[in-house]
């Protein structure tokens, strides 16, 4: 059983790949850090909570609260056009409850805790909170085994802009940080997550095993969002699911290695401009760590685990 300590900004499809880590007797969530993204990370708290509580998860599971913008403190742009107004696509979870909430230390406890375990982090968020370990505890971060990263496109068009994908879009500078420091990094990008196509057929048959709740109603408002923008999508992609999967399902993935770098640089202070003297921000990742990308997947397999995963 993998040992999972999980970083999401909790919408919809981030609800999905919690839902099937749940029913994934390999998979052990032995913590949850809830970051802005999708949503603030005051609802990712709270829809992790629903989750929890609907699909009886084991007592104790930490949710930690993360961070709420990324490193250069900008206002985060939510999406509810496609996560919904809480990141729940049309459920709005109630607020009744009082919600446990550990501070960003308890990420130290689970891996102080987990040390001689094997715990694996992955990220299906931005990557603020995971380069803010690196940058309070960049030791004690070499006792993580493996990161499994959902984020980024490779030589194929982005998602909020042309080339740039919504998790690595949010706080460039957090993933150089991440792929500078980290060892044993996998990355899930755009080129694998888009093929990970999810129909409404497929959500049907999951759903007619009665086990799986409120997956229709989140993969009906989820896919309506892809399905407006390309017709010719015949569902929507399943980004942090996929990234879930890699973990135990490799044979599912086609991977190259390669040196990532993200490099963002600050324009020097515009004329008249009154704003300290910035420098040009080079990127730390010299090129030389190589990281793992998954630029395929292969449908039939994905297709199959997940029908037998989601149907119990
Ligand atoms: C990523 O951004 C979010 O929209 C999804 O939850 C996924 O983690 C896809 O670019
Ligand atoms: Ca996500």
């Amino acid at each position: 059983v993998k040992k999972v300590l999980l970083f999401g900004d909790i919408g919809i499809d981030d609800t999905v790949a919690l839902i099937y880590a749940r029913l994934n007797q390999e998979i052990e969530i032995v913590g949850l850090v809830a970051d802005y993204g999708n949503v603030s990370r005051e609802d990712a708290v709270s829809n992790i909570y629903y989750v929890m509580r609907l699909f009886n998860f084991p007592q104790g599971i930490p949710v930690i609260l993360g961070a709420e913008v990324p490193l250069t403190g900008e206002q985060p742009t939510y999406y509810p056009e496609i996560h919904g107004e809480r990141g729940l696509g049309p459920i709005i979870p109630n607020d009744d409850h009082e919600l446990k909430i550990e501070n960003f230390f308890e990420i130290v406890n689970i891996i102080e805790r987990y040390k001689n375990d094997e715990l694996t982090i992955v990220n299906i968020g931005r990557l603020t909170s995971l380069a803010t370990m690196f940058i309070l505890y960049k030791e004690l971060m070499k006792h993580v085994k493996e990161f499994y990263i959902m984020g980024g496109a490779f030589w194929v068009p982005g998602n909020v802009t042309t080339v740039a994908e919504a998790n690595f879009h949010g706080d460039p500078f957090a993933v150089n940080i991440v792929l500078t420091y980290a060892k044993n990094v996998t990355i899930i990008p755009l080129n694998a997550t888009q093929k990970a196509i999810v129909t409404p057929g497929m959500v049907d048959y999951i759903d007619s095993f009665g086990q799986t709740k409120i997956l229709k109603p989140l993969m009906e408002y989820y896919t309506r969002f892809y399905q407006e923008r390309d017709p010719s999508l015949l569902g929507s992609p399943m980004h942090d699911a996929l990234t879930l999967m890699a973990i135990m399902e490799p044979d599912m993935f086609i991977y190259e290695s390669y040196p990532v770098t993200v490099v963002d640089k600050l324009e020097g202070p515009a004329r008249g401009q009154s704003i300290a003297e910035t420098r040009p921000y080079e990127s730390i990742n010299n090129g030389e760590k190589k990281h793992r990308i998954a630029f395929d997947i292969q449908y039939e397999k994905f297709f199959h685990h997940f029908l037998t995963i989601m149907t119990g």
